[in-house]
């Protein structure tokens, strides 16, 4: 099997700077990679290249809303002009929205999809010319156990994942020709900022953030993800239960999470 060496690999992270992104960051920049960090939070980006380059990494900031064509080119433009090519893309930027999809509006539905599929689906048109002159070229995308069993309340979010686990998977064939690996993460409940950085936060349907996973062990997790050339990979028990049950027994899911709301909208 083929390992991918961190070292020396450029890398372009989206969503570094906070929750799964920021522990990448700091991992990545361990492991000797060259940094191109995005997000739109100048300040925390910034002070998080400074602590990275004190560090000894090479990390740069490189601020944008990753849905703006414009920043897209930017982003990608100052990481080619810095590092002079690029091996591993990593579509780590993603937003959330906890409401049921009858109370929840064409606006968020469409923000969560420019976020969450869209903006990465560019980026990765953008930078294919530039990962085929790469070494050992990646495309990892962070999608989410969401991405493979919808969940209520996540209606918005999941078919955002589904989208992105979808072209993933077709890429993955169409990379081929270019030597490009095309990577999948599906990471279950994690304790990061994505929980106060809801679109919208008025959902019945309970999740218990204190029980997720520490970013950190997320980001690990990625990384190894990249270094062994993996496919696929389930992060977190919550995420490969809910999977593996799915796979093998789908109406049960059903029927517990139909029961669960069933029981949320119950007239006292
Ligand atoms: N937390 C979980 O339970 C969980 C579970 C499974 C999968 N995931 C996935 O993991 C990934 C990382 O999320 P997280 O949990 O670490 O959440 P987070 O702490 O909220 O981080 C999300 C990152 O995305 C960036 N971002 C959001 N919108 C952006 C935009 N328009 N342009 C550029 N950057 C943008 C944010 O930075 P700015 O706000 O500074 O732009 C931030 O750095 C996401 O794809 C998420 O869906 C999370």
């Amino acid at each position: 099997m083929m390992r991918r060496d961190l070292s020396g690999a450029r890398v372009l992270l989206t969503g570094a700077s906070s929750g799964i992104g920021r522990s990448l960051a700091e991992q990545a920049a361990r492991a000797g990679a060259k940094l191109v960090l995005t997000a739109r939070s100048t300040d925390k980006l910034e002070q998080l290249a400074r602590s990275l380059t004190t560090l000894g990494a090479e990390a740069i900031a490189v601020p944008g809303d990753i849905t703006r064509e414009a920043d897209r080119q930017h982003i990608l433009a100052t990481a080619l002009e810095r590092f002079d090519g690029l091996d591993v893309l990593i579509n780590n930027a993603g937003v959330g929205s906890w409401c049921h999809f009858a109370e929840n509006s064409e606006e968020v539905l469409r923000r969560v999809f420019e976020v969450n599929f869209f903006a990465p689906a560019e980026l990765i048109r953008l930078a294919i010319p530039e990962l085929h002159k790469g070494r050992q070229p990646a495309i990892v995308n962070v999608a989410s156990m969401c991405g493979r069993r919808g969940i209520p309340a996540w209606s918005e979010y999941s078919a955002s994942k589904f989208a992105l686990c979808g072209l993933t998977e077709a890429l993955r064939g169409e990379m081929v020709r270019f030597g490009i690996d095309v990577l999948l993460v599906l990471p279950g409940l994690t304790r990061s900022e994505l929980w106060s950085n809801l679109l919208r936060n008025t959902g019945r349907y309970p999740i218990d953030v204190s029980k997720g996973m520490p970013p950190e062990r997320v980001a690990a997790g990625i990384l190894r993800a990249v270094r062994n050339n993996r496919t696929e990979t389930v992060l977190g028990w919550d995420a490969r239960w809910m999977l593996r049950i799915n796979r093998f027994l789908p109406r049960l899911v059903d029927t517990l999470l139909a029961r669960q709301v069933r029981k949320l909208y119950a007239v006292a």
